[in-house]
């Protein structure tokens, strides 16, 4: 594939410079092409993939294809058109906090090349909760609405106390309300400090039931989780999910392991890729297992080729996102993990796995 050999030319490039400048040059070009409507038309014919046995349903959300583009890699949704015309079938912007903030000090990716994996510690540098608010208004004016659903994901600001988390959260999620067609909770960012705590049941159920009382169903809400949380305190999880009416899990975030690597990385931060395919993929059972199909999971972590994707159908999930895989495999990953489902499908429509599976 044309687009495929394009990107195998330029990655030896791109991985001499340094792992955040190469993101922001990759995400400065996809902001241009995002306005130039004519092009945006033809990569949309190159690399996206138009399929009725691939839709999937969820959440009262209709999804062209069940692979997305996961939170962090455009936080701040510079280049919003740009994902729908690369075939993705669905966007996670953020994670977006209620104050701008820088993240931490750089460097604060790092690239494991033998272990197709990376990790960050970039701390949700973002533009704030105003600014995207402002921008995502600009997007809708100039273009009208995404092709495809727009989740936003909500992290919690660096500055705001853990006691007033809720508070926090609830500020972005007012004031983001009418851009997004679904909200993520995500308290499972390994780099702010103290944001994990918000997992434990107590903290967990304060900050859903201030969530939720706000949304009043307005809108789908999910919950981002981490992959290294112990079963009981998934169970907790579980509970609260129910018992709070989510839409659905994300699972997983990035993990603070280092278990699944071949050679010790002496950087903290949150490990992807790979490496923590294992863990999501065992995550994705016990959720499933858990839930019988009652809420949707969308699965996250080490997903690289069609053959992980089937696999995390196959074991519960409804729809599937990647971040770490783009960084490697490059801009015509969506299209070949939809060209390879639709293979594996041989014939059939992903709603006919689900629904056999209990899942519809
Ligand atoms: C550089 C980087 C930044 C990320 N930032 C966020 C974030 O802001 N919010 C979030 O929920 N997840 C964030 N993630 C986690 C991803 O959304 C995803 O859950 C994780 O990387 C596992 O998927 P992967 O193995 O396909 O990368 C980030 C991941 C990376 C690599």
């Amino acid at each position: 594939m044309l687009c495929f050999s394009v990107y195998e030319l330029l990655k030896p490039w791109l991985f001499r410079q340094d792992p955040e400048t190469a993101h922001d040059q990759v995400l400065r070009a996809l902001a241009w092409l995002a306005r130039r409507g004519p092009l945006l038309e033809v990569v949309q014919r190159l690399f996206s993939v138009q399929d009725q046995r691939l839709e999937v349903e969820a959440f009262g959300l209709r999804f062209p294809n069940p692979v997305g583009l996961a939170a962090g890699l455009d936080k701040n949704a510079l280049a919003l058109r740009a994902w729908p015309a690369l075939g993705f079938g669905f966007v996670e912007i953020g994670s977006v906090t209620a104050l701008a903030q820088p993240g931490n000090p750089k460097p604060r990716l790092f690239r494991l090349p033998q272990e197709e994996a990376l990790v960050n510690q970039m701390g949700f540098n973002n533009d704030g909760a105003e600014a995207l608010a402002r921008r995502l208004e600009a997007w809708q004016e100039a273009y009208g609405k995404l092709p495809v659903p727009l989740g936003i994901n909500l992290g919690k600001s660096k500055a705001t106390p853990l006691e007033e988390a809720a508070q926090d959260y609830l500020r972005t999620l007012a004031l983001l309300l009418p851009y997004g067609d679904y909200f993520v909770v995500n308290v499972s960012s390994p780099n702010t400090p103290g944001l994990r705590e918000l997992q434990e049941k107590e903290r967990l159920k304060e900050l859903l039931g201030a969530l939720t009382g706000f949304l009043q169903g307005r809108k789908p809400l999910l919950l981002k989780i981490a992959p290294d949380l112990t079963w009981p305190q998934i169970d907790e999880v579980l509970e609260l999910a129910e018992q709070f009416g989510l839409s659905g899990l994300i699972a997983t975030n990035t993990t603070t392991r280092r278990d699944g690597l071949k050679a010790p990385f002496p950087e903290e931060g949150g490990l992807s890729g790979r490496p923590l395919a294992g863990r999501s993929l065992e995550v994705l059972r016990y959720l499933a297992k858990g839930l019988g199909g009652r809420l949707p999971i969308v699965s996250v972590g080490g997903i690289f080729t069609p053959e992980d994707v089937w696999e995390r159908l196959e074991q519960g999930a409804t729809l599937v996102q990647v971040y770490t895989a783009l960084v490697y495999r490059g801009p015509s990953l969506p299209k070949r993990l939809c060209m390879g489902l639709l293979r594996s499908l041989e014939g059939a429509a992903i709603k006919e796995l689900l629904s056999r599976t209990g899942r519809l």
